[in-house]
């Protein structure tokens, strides 16, 4: 049966309608925010479904970002949707970004606007030229300082304080997944009816996964205690190798079937290569909604207070019992 032909079929807007009942004052902003992110998604799902067919699409522009990474013109094009879409939605104040080396403000939009968007545009940048499934990643956050400075100093804060959280998908589909607090939610984008419809309300991870999840080319750029769990997971049976270069597939995969995702530090980058605020911490967010858990390996993701907008963290997410094995080798380290 089609899910988007039945009659009690569930659009992303009324979900989150749905999910907002108890939510007090925020509930109709809240709504707003996740059917702009939505809107941002299918402008970015367009532009790759047609991607090979159009000049200008694919490939690099020749800057570097703030991150030191050279940049793709999808990483510029979906930046600058999302800056596009919430300009009009005059409920966000600020956005920041990967691509981005400071936040951008909508001066139009403040004081009124009283969230902050923290985003990724395009994760996985280096699958844009070759096909294959990439994410979006967002935080919503309450304006809370002034930011006085303009260096955002209120918004470093921990995960715990993020209001929504989620990713969307550029898959064989795209998804959109998301949380505000009250479990985990997935939605596919019907392209014919350019709406998100609910495919699967509370998902829970497994306590347990076969798959491990990581970039083994680093192997001998980690410490000895992720070696070491490396090669427990290699010499037990029933273990798998997934790893797709995008963080929001592996992170999707994990939530569907369990296992654990690992960005260590390496000796070039001990912190690792992801940004606690718009990557690790979001999917945190919705790992910890599904049951599951994510940590630096020493402390919980959401409990980590960054001391700059873009700062990096090593990260280990997935289920409950794998993050906990992971753990356990980094114990024997110390
Ligand atoms: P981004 O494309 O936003 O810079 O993030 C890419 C991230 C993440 O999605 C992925 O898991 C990881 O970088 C891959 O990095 P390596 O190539 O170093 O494994
Ligand atoms: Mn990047
Ligand atoms: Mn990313
Ligand atoms: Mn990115």
């Amino acid at each position: 049966t089609d899910k988007a032909l039945d009659r009690d079929c569930t659009t992303l807007s009324r979900h989150v309608l749905q999910q907002l009942q108890s939510f007090g004052p925020d509930a109709q902003d809240l709504s707003a925010l996740m059917n702009r992110i939505a809107l941002a998604g299918k402008l970015i799902a367009r532009r790759f479904s047609r991607a090979g067919l159009m000049e200008d699409v694919l490939g690099f522009t020749g800057e570097v970002n703030v991150q030191g990474e050279s940049v793709k013109k999808m990483d510029i094009y979906a930046n600058e949707v999302f800056i596009s879409v919430f300009k009009q939605s005059g409920l966000v104040c600020r956005l920041a970004s990967e691509e981005m080396e400071k936040p951008y403000y909508i001066p139009e939009n403040c004081p009124i606007g009283r969230y902050t968007l923290l985003y990724d545009p395009i994760d996985g940048s280096s699958n844009t030229d070759i096909n294959l499934s990439l994410g979006s990643i967002f935080s919503i956050r309450q304006q809370e300082g002034e930011d006085l400075d303009g260096q955002a100093s209120d918004l470093l804060s921990n995960g715990r304080k993020q209001l929504a959280a989620g990713y969307i998908l550029y898959g064989p589909s795209t998804m959109l997944v998301y949380s505000i607090g009250k479990g985990v939610h997935f939605f596919t984008l019907d392209p014919s009816l350019g709406e998100f419809i609910l495919t699967e309300e509370n998902v829970k991870i497994p306590d347990h996964g076969a798959v491990y999840s990581v970039n083994e080319g680093n192997f001998w750029q980690w410490d000895e205690q992720y070696r070491e769990y490396i090669r427990y997971v290699h010499r037990t049976e029933g273990y798998t190798a997934r790893y797709s270069g995008a963080m929001v597939s592996d992170i999707h995969r994990t939530l569907v079937q369990g296992g654990v995702f690992l960005y260590p530090g390496t000796l070039q980058k001990p912190e690792g290569k992801l940004r606690l605020l718009y990557e690790s911490a979001p999917l945190a967010f919705l790992m910890e909604q599904a049951g599951g858990r994510a940590t630096t390996g020493t402390v919980d993701i959401l409990d980590v207070v960054p001391k700059q907008l873009h700062q990096r963290t090593p990260l280990i997410i997935g289920s409950k019992e794998d993050v906990a094995k992971v753990e356990s080798f980094i114990q024997k380290g110390q």
